[in-house]
């Protein structure tokens, strides 16, 4: 049903040809960003949770134009700090469609968002630690409060993302009906949340489950009167994000409307009145994006075969910081060389120009015989891609087009090495000083 196309989009699936002729305009490394696949995915998920809110997780990728395309898509914006917030503020995400998830704030995040809170009061404070209540209170805070709960159970691909049952996020699922009924006291508490991590796949659906079954839980304890305390009228229960994509090229997509149903399943009852809300990055984006590359170096070792390419873990930093499989595809181009399917494949590595070993996207992995001049697309690169980079080895970071029914407009300047040093103030030289 609905406009959501297939379950997953593969890179070897984006028209070959149209990339290279981005890539030769706007130079790599680039990515590239395809909202109508944005627009799919926003379309899949709300198929397939249609009685609940969907709220974008925003630091998968903030850029203005993936924002704007998931508002007009119907999707909220749950937003990790002052700088997701203002990006969804100015992408015309109104109050009510806001959620700030508070994880140890920074004062200076707290300031922003009780400002904010004062122009937009529908705007929902998720808090994970009491401490964080006592701080927007002493900023004259009064309105929406959620409560983050750590369930005691996680799921993800990598421990690095596994947030559900690490200590650092949520109140303690034994306390958190507690917590819940001294928060209702001084605050709209309007919702409790939780979040099981990131890059669910089908193997670990149990443990999802498990989770939401306690989220129905407590919602339940709370809707009942307690000693000394009247029931909590909550709107929603928030289950988190997670939801995985297939990375390798044999992954089976998962099953969302399948994911749904065991979800509903697994919350119920829900008590009167109270909604499911689900806030999924990862699946918005990740097949939105590729990350193109240009091979400038083909190294013939006697144990492997070495691609250079012009990006690096700067720009995609994934494989080096979690041992992440991208999928990669030979686009070809490479003066005088055959088309990549008419070449023979070889295993190789593909490494940057940065100065660690860990910056490689892949070995021993079977391409079409790349030649210095290819254009090769690293694919599922949309989520976590540009939000991750960084100028590490003084590397400014790529630019970005976003591609709308095929055409493509650039919408992030590459930077240059002006940007590298904006920041920087003069100051007198060492040897200046001394004298
Ligand atoms: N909600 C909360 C509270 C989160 O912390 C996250 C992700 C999400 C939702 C969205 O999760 P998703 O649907 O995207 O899996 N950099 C890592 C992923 C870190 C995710 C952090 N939190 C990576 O590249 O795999």
């Amino acid at each position: 049903a609905g406009d959501g196309g297939p379950a997953v989009r593969r890179v070897c699936d984006w028209d070959g040809e149209g990339l290279r002729s981005i890539a030769a305009v706007h130079d790599t490394p680039l990515y590239v960003q395809d909202l109508d696949r944005v627009r799919e995915n926003c379309a899949r998920l709300r198929d397939a949770f249609p009685d609940a809110d969907v709220r974008y997780a925003v630091k998968a990728h903030t850029g203005r134009a993936v924002l704007e395309t998931v508002r007009d898509a119907g999707l909220a914006a749950e937003c990790a700090s002052a700088g997701e917030l203002d990006r969804a503020l100015a992408a015309g995400f109104g109050g009510d469609r806001l959620h700030y998830t508070a994880v140890n704030p920074p004062a200076r995040d707290l300031d922003y968002v009780t400002g904010v809170a004062e122009a937009e009061p529908d705007l929902t404070v998720t808090v994970g630690a009491l401490d964080t209540l006592d701080r927007l209170a002493e900023r004259g805070y009064d309105g929406r409060i959620c409560l983050r709960v750590n369930p005691g159970v996680g799921a993800g691909h990598h421990e690095k993302v596994t947030t559900g049952g690490a200590a650092k996020f949520g109140i303690p699922y034994d306390r958190a009906a507690t917590a819940a009924r001294e928060a209702a006291a001084r605050f709209d508490v309007v919702g409790i949340h939780a979040h099981a991590g990131s890059g669910i796949d089908s193997d670990q659906l149990d443990s999802h489950r498990e989770l939401v079954a306690r989220m129905g839980e407590l919602a339940r304890t709370l809707a009942e009167p307690a000693a000394e305390a009247d029931p909590i009228d909550i709107e929603y229960v928030d289950i988190g994000g997670g939801f995985g994509v297939p990375y390798e090229e044999d992954a089976a997509p998962l099953d969302l409307p399948a994911v749904a149903d065991a979800t509903r399943e697994a919350v119920a009852p829900l008590p009167e009145g109270v909604d499911l809300a689900i806030e999924p990055g990862r699946y918005v984006v990740a097949d939105a994006g590729v990350l193109l590359t240009r091979v400038n170096t083909v190294k013939p070792t006697p144990d492997e075969r070495v691609v250079g390419v012009d990006a690096g873990m700067t720009d995609l930093l994934r494989p080096a910081m979690y041992d992440a499989y991208h999928p990669i595809c030979n686009l070809g181009g490479a003066d005088g060389e055959p088309a990549p399917d008419e070449r023979p494949t070889t295993p190789v590595t593909v490494a940057g120009p940065i100065c660690e070993t860990g910056d490689a996207f892949a070995t021993d992995r079977p391409l079409a015989d790349p030649a210095r001049g290819d254009v090769l697309a690293v694919g599922i690169a949309g989520a976590y891609g540009y939000e991750m980079a960084n100028q590490y080895n003084s590397r400014p970071r790529p630019a970005e087009v976003a591609l709308v029914g095929g055409t493509a407009r650039l919408v992030r300047r590459r930077e240059t090495l002006v940007d590298l040093t904006a920041v920087e103030r003069e100051q007198p030289r060492a040897t200046d000083r001394d004298a």
